[in-house]
């Protein structure tokens, strides 16, 4: 078994429709990171189940998630692309994950609350236990490094927590303490609509969220109707607060433009918001379009997809396999 120091694992559910804010505060740094990194890069559908999910669609959201990925620029030959369901040591160690994580530890969780709202008592047990299994996901491949948008800075620290405590309770040193990646001009989009809200696939509101699905068409018109204030765009960034639809726009320009925040605010200092909308509206299309159109071309060829996904499947499992094993002698389960 390797130990290696510098192996990315992250996960992408496939629920729902991808929208700018995975792709911002994920998808694109997977991309700048693959010359780097070994990367492992998973369709996490046993997440995606915590809450109901369509069997109809499920398959093709799956495959969805992984057109995505490569259409955004990540090598499926130089990286693991793979399904979590396809690789059972995921939900193993998740297990015995579960008899380390604290109940006091997941009661903390914001994600959590923010999900079950006042619904606690009729949510599913998935759902709540939901961080052990993603702490498996990285666990189960020693991985070192964690690229995720900024709400997921909370389940990493519970990730870190869970390898200590297993390290300190079998006195091993197996598991490593991953680091977050979270970096970019957009770790964190905003609702279009609400820009206290951040951008989701489970928003009601089609004009909250651009989806890497969205015809150009779309995508100007959502960025036309997305909410703005009176005001001009204004000189420097501290004039921005209150103003976080204003704030949200501007990030999400300087992400797609590969620019700084402070290089927009400059350019546009005192123009009004109907021409900083075009200009950005011009641009998310010229960035996002190709990634549709490759999306779309993948999709009608599935065979390609499915044989991405299981040589991904087969290379996990080489990784994960020996890993598990390691983890049950430690425990004292009998071995094989
Ligand atoms: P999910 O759609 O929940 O599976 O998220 C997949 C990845 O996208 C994770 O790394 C998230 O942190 C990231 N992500 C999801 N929503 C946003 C958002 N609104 N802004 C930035 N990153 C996001
Ligand atoms: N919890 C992440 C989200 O909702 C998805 C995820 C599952 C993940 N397992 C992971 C991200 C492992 C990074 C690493 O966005």
């Amino acid at each position: 078994m390797d130990k290696p120091n510098k192996r990315i694992l992250s996960g992408v559910q496939p629920s729902g429709d991808l929208h700018l804010g995975n792709y911002l505060g994920a998808i694109k740094n997977f991309v700048s990171l693959q010359q780097e990194y070994e990367c492992f890069f998973c369709v996490v559908d046993l997440h995606a189940i915590t809450v109901w999910q369509d069997p109809n669609v499920l398959a093709n959201k799956t495959r969805e998630v992984t057109a995505a990925f490569i259409a955004s620029g990540i090598d499926p030959k130089k990286n693991n692309i793979f399904v979590q369901s396809q690789v059972p040591q995921h939900a193993q160690l998740a297990w015995i994950f579960n008899c380390v994580a604290r109940m006091g530890w997941l009661n903390r969780m914001t994600q959590f609350k923010d999900k079950a709202g006042k619904n606690s008592e009729n949510v599913s047990v998935g759902l709540f236990s939901y961080p052990t299994l993603m702490a498996a996901d990285i666990l189960i491949y020693l991985a070192t490094h964690v690229p995720v948008g900024d709400d997921q800075k909370q389940h990493l620290e519970l990730t870190r927590d869970i390898a200590q405590k297993f390290n300190n309770d079998f006195n091993t040193d197996l598991f490593p303490i991953p680091e977050p990646l979270i970096f970019g001009e957009a770790t964190r989009v905003m609702s279009l609509r609400d820009g206290s809200k951040k951008m989701s696939k489970s928003d009601p509101s089609d004009y909250s969220r651009i989806m890497l699905t969205d015809s150009a068409e779309n995508i100007i018109q959502k960025i036309k109707k997305a909410k703005t204030d009176a005001e001009p765009l204004p000189e420097n960034k501290n004039n921005l607060d209150g103003r976080p639809e204003a704030e949200n726009l501007i990030s999400i320009f300087a992400s797609l433009q590969n620019s700084s925040f402070e290089k927009v605010i400059s350019e546009y200092a005192g123009k009004d918001f109907a021409t900083f909308k075009k200009d950005l509206a011009d641009l998310s299309v010229s960035k996002l379009e190709p990634i549709t159109t490759e999306m779309n071309r993948l999709m009608n060829d599935i065979s390609y997809i499915d044989s991405i996904l299981n040589t991904g499947k087969e290379k996990a499992i080489s990784v994960a396999e020996p890993v598990l094993q390691k983890t049950k002698q430690i425990i004292g389960f009998l071995s094989k």
